[in-house]
């Protein structure tokens, strides 16, 4: 099979949340590129219309939705619109995270904790049930779920998140095992230290950034495009023999 073929979405209809910015617009303007429908997701629709738009302009497909993974009536309402518009889902890019939470465990506040199990663990799930339940119908799909590095060595003050993060790879590997008979495949990447609002404390010169560069072999906090491409590698048929994993792309990080 040629290059161009491997990586060919043309005729997939792509969901990614979280797509307004960072990682999940990265991924959606690459999708987008290797000719899939992209809809762009997240709770404000003007930020993700911005993003779609600039798809289409550059010649790609792709529509604007609300969805907000925290909230299971907005998950219930985006894929009633999924289904009217497309009838069907070939890609699930679940990106969309948050933590509300820097404090050490031992003074976790209960509601910030809920907030991020809803939206990084509970949003997750769902969503993946309610693509796989559309994917079984054509008998093939693939979901890429967004983790993070901290699944696997928890950071100091943001326990929770990486809890969430943990259950991400685990419910990764449990929708893998039991979809893999109905031609779904559901893998998982763990970005490390990436360049996005959600890591904004990184972008100032100064000892947190200091710190967290000398623990990173490759020296440079990461890009969202650098997580793009595996995004994409992840959804094409490149990795079709794929399921079940979890991708680190942290710059050598955990190494
Ligand atoms: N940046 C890093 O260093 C890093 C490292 C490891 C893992 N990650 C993971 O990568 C993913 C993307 O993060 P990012 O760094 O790209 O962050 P970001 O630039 O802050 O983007 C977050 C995106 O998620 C959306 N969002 C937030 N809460 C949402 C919700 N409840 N429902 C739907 N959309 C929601 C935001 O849009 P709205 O505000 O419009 O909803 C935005 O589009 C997250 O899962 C994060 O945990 C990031």
């Amino acid at each position: 099979m040629r290059v161009a073929q491997l990586f060919d979405l043309s005729g997939r209809v792509a969901i990614v949340t979280g797509a307004s910015r960072g990682i999940g617009e990265a991924s959606a303007r690459l999708l987008a590129d290797a000719g899939a429908h992209v809809v762009v997701a997240s709770r404000r629709l003007d930020t993700c219309e911005a993003v779609a738009a600039s798809i289409r302009s550059s010649g790609g497909r792709a529509t604007a939705r609300v969805c907000h993974v925290g909230d299971l009536a907005s998950i219930e309402q985006f894929w009633n619109e999924v289904d009217a518009q497309f009838g069907r889902v070939d890609i699930l890019v679940n990106n969309a995270g948050t933590n509300t939470i820097f404090a050490p465990v031992t003074e976790t506040d209960p509601a910030a904790f809920q907030k991020v199990v809803d939206v990084n663990f509970r949003g997750y799930w769902f969503m993946c049930q309610a693509a796989v339940r559309r994917m079984r119908l054509h008998g093939a799909g693939t979901i890429i779920n967004v983790a993070s590095v901290t699944a696997e060595r928890p950071m100091d003050n943001i326990g929770v998140y990486g809890a969430t993060k943990a259950a991400v790879v685990n419910l990764t590997q449990a929708f893998a095992r039991e979809c893999a008979s109905e031609g779904v495949r559901v893998n998982c990447i763990l970005p490390g230290l990436i360049n996005t609002k959600f890591a904004a404390v990184l972008q100032t010169e100064g000892p947190v950034r200091e710190a967290a560069l000398a623990e990173i072999p490759l020296r440079r906090i990461g890009e969202p495009t650098d997580i793009a491409g595996a995004v994409l590698f992840l959804a094409s048929d490149a990795a079709a023999y794929m399921t079940g994993a979890a991708m680190r792309i942290d710059g050598g990080m955990l190494a």
